[in-house]
C-alpha cells in the first residue's frame, strides 16, 4: 500500500536537524536519514522533544520542525533521569543500575504531556503521527484522548523488557497503557514481541495472540504489536566502501597499525555494550597468546554518552584505566595492542575503519538492533572478514550467519576473539559473509520505515471487531 505523505508528523527525542559551528546540518543516524525524504515529501511536521529551539525552528529548514519549551530541570529529570537513569537500564537488564524517583517520573509525564500537545496542535484533520522510543512512551494515549481522529505510530527501538524486570518500573502500567494508545507498536524482533506479551499477561491485560503478533482491543479499536527489523541505508554504506578516498584511508590505516590483523569495535560508551568485558578479554588474549601479542590491535571507538548520568561518566573512566592498564603491560615503543578512540567518527572515517577491519567485535551485554554490525556488513566490498556477534543483540536473531558469542561467558568470549582474530578464513567465512550481505540488503532503513507506515495505515483500516482471549 502507498503511504499518503501529506499527512505525516514524527515526535522524537532528538532533532533531524543540529547546530554545528558550521551552520545547520543533518543530525547523524539511519533513521533521519529514512525519514527526512518522506517528511520532505510530505512537507509533515517533526516534534523534537528534547531539541534545542533554535537549531529546530530555523527558517532554512526542508518541513516545519518544533521543539518543546521546557525547563532545564524538567528536560533533565526526563532524559538523564526516568529515560536514561531507570528505562534504559530495566529495558537492557541492568535492573541494579536502575534509579526510580518520583520527580523524575514526573517529568517524564510532564515531557509526554507536552509532546502530545504539540502534536495535537500540529497534526492535521486525520494525520498519520508515528511516534519514536521509549523516552515517549506514554505520547500515544496522550495524543489519542485529544485527537481520536488520529493514525497513531509508535516505535520501540531497544529491546523490550523481561516481564519481570518491568514489574519493578512503579509506573509500568501506565508505560504499557501509553503504548496501547498507537494502532502499531513495532519492536525489533519476535523475541520482544513475546516479552511484550509475557508483560500483557503480567498486567492482567487481555489480547489475543495472532501470527504476526498481539492485538489488544481497545474499546471500538485496537493496538497491535509487531515485529519489525530495522536495518541501515545498505546503498550509502556499500557506495563509501566503493569509494577510492576510503579505499585509500583504509589502506593507510592498516598500514599505521603494523600491518596485522584488526579487529574493530565501535560503540557509544553505554554499559550495556560490554565495552570493558571485551577489554578484558582481549588482555587475557593477549597474556596467554604470543601470537595476539604480535599480530592482533584492537580498534575501539567509543562515542561519548549521556555524560550527565553517573553510571556513564564511571564507565568512561573504567574504559579509559582499563586501556591505560593494557598499554602499560603490553605496549611498547612501536606497538599498541589497543587503540581507544573516544569521540564520534563522520561515516567515511568509520567506513575506512570497517574497510580495514579483519573482524568486526559487536559483543554487547545486551543490545536491539546494533547497526554496527550491518554497517560492516554493508561497507565491505566482498564478502570477507568476520563479524563476532552477541547472541543477547536483538540483531542475533536477524543475522544468524555471525559468529555468535555469549558475552557473559568469559571463555567463551575470549576464544571467540581469539578465533576471529587469528584463524585462517576460509570458504565457510565468504559463505557466512555473503549470506550476511543478501539479509542486510534485505532490511534496509527505508524498507522498514515505508513497510511500518503502510501497515500503519492497513491496521486502522481493519474494522474487524475486537475479541479479548
Ligand atoms: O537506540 C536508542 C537510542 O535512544 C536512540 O533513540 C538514540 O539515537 C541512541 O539510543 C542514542 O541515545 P541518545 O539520544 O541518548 O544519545
Amino acid at each position: 500500500m502507498k503511504t499518503r505523505s501529506p499527512r505525516l508528523v514524527i515526535v522524537s527525542a532528538r532533532a533531524p536537524f543540529v547546530r554545528t559551528p558550521n551552520g545547520i546540518v543533518r543530525a547523524p543516524g539511519g533513521l533521519i536519514s529514512a525519514l527526512l525524504p518522506l517528511m520532505r515529501r510530505s512537507r509533515g511536521t517533526w516534534i523534537a522533544a528534547g531539541a534545542d529551539r533554535d537549531a529546530c525552528e530555523a527558517s532554512e529548514l526542508p518541513f516545519r520542525v518544533r521543539a518543546l519549551s521546557l525547563p532545564s530541570e524538567t528536560r533533565a529529570a526526563w532524559y538523564a533521569g526516568a529515560s536514561n537513569g531507570a528505562l534504559w537500564p530495566l529495558s537492557h537488564g541492568f535492573v541494579e543500575v536502575c534509579r526510580f524517583r518520583a520527580e523524575q517520573a514526573r517529568a517524564y509525564f510532564e515531557v509526554c504531556r507536552a509532546a502530545a500537545e504539540v502534536a495535537a496542535e500540529h497534526a492535521p484533520p486525520g494525520a498519520v503521527v508515528w511516534i519514536h522510543d521509549y523516552q515517549l512512551a506514554l505520547v500515544p494515549a496522550l495524543l489519542r484522548a485529544r485527537r481520536p481522529d488520529l493514525t497513531i505510530g509508535f516505535f520501540w527501538h531497544i529491546p523490550w523488557p523481561v516481564a519481570e524486570n518491568l514489574r519493578v518500573l512503579p509506573w509500568a502500567s501506565e508505560l504499557v497503557e501509553g503504548l496501547l494508545g498507537a494502532d502499531l507498536v513495532g519492536l525489533h524482533v519476535p523475541r520482544y514481541v513475546r516479552a511484550f506479551r509475557d508483560t500483557l499477561d503480567e498486567l492482567g491485560v487481555a489480547h489475543v495472540n495472532e501470527e504476526e503478533g498481539i492485538v489488544v482491543p481497545r474499546g471500538a479499536r485496537h493496538a497491535r504489536i509487531e515485529a519489525w527489523p530495522i536495518g541501515i541505508d545498505v546503498e550509502g554504506w556499500a557506495s563509501l566502501g566503493r569509494d577510492e578516498t576510503v579505499a585509500a584511508e583504509a589502506a593507510h590505516i592498516t598500514s599505521e597499525l603494523g600491518g596485522g590483523r584488526v579487529l574493530l569495535s565501535v560503540d557509544r560508551m553505554d554499559y550495556a555494550k560490554g565495552i570493558v568485558e571485551r577489554l578484558e578479554a582481549f588482555e587475557r588474549l593477549l597474556e596467554q597468546s604470543s601470537e595476539v601479542r604480535e599480530r592482533v590491535t584492537l580498534v575501539q571507538i567509543g562515542v561519548p554518552s549521556r555524560e550527565t548520568v553517573a553510571a556513564y561518566r564511571d564507565l568512561r573512566q573504567r574504559i579509559e584505566a582499563t586501556v591505560g592498564r593494557i598499554q602499560g603491560r603490553f605496549g611498547g615503543p612501536r606497538r599498541k595492542p589497543v587503540h581507544l578512540f573516544a569521540r564520534t567518527l563522520d561515516a567515511h572515517e568509520l567506513a575506512a575503519y570497517y574497510l580495514a577491519a579483519d573482524a568486526a567485535i559487536v559483543t554487547p551485554k545486551r543490545d536491539g538492533m546494533n547497526l554496527v554490525a550491518f554497517e560492516y556488513i554493508a561497507t565491505r566490498p566482498r564478502p570477507n572478514g568476520r563479524l563476532l556477534l552477541s547472541m543477547t543483540a536483538g540483531a542475533a536473531d536477524v543475522l544468524p550467519e555471525a559468529h555468535l558469542v555469549n558475552p557473559y561467558d568469559e571463555e567463551g568470549l575470549g576464544s571467540a576473539i581469539g578465533h576471529v582474530a587469528l584463524a585462517p578464513e576460509t570458504a565457510s567465512d565468504s559463505t557466512r559473509m555473503a549470506a550476511l550481505k543478501a539479509r542486510v540488503s534485505r532490511l534496509s532503513v527505508e524498507t522498514w520505515a515505508s513497510g511500518f507506515l503502510a501497515r500503519l495505515e492497513q491496521v486502522t483500516q481493519e474494522h474487524a471487531p475486537a475479541q479479548a482471549q
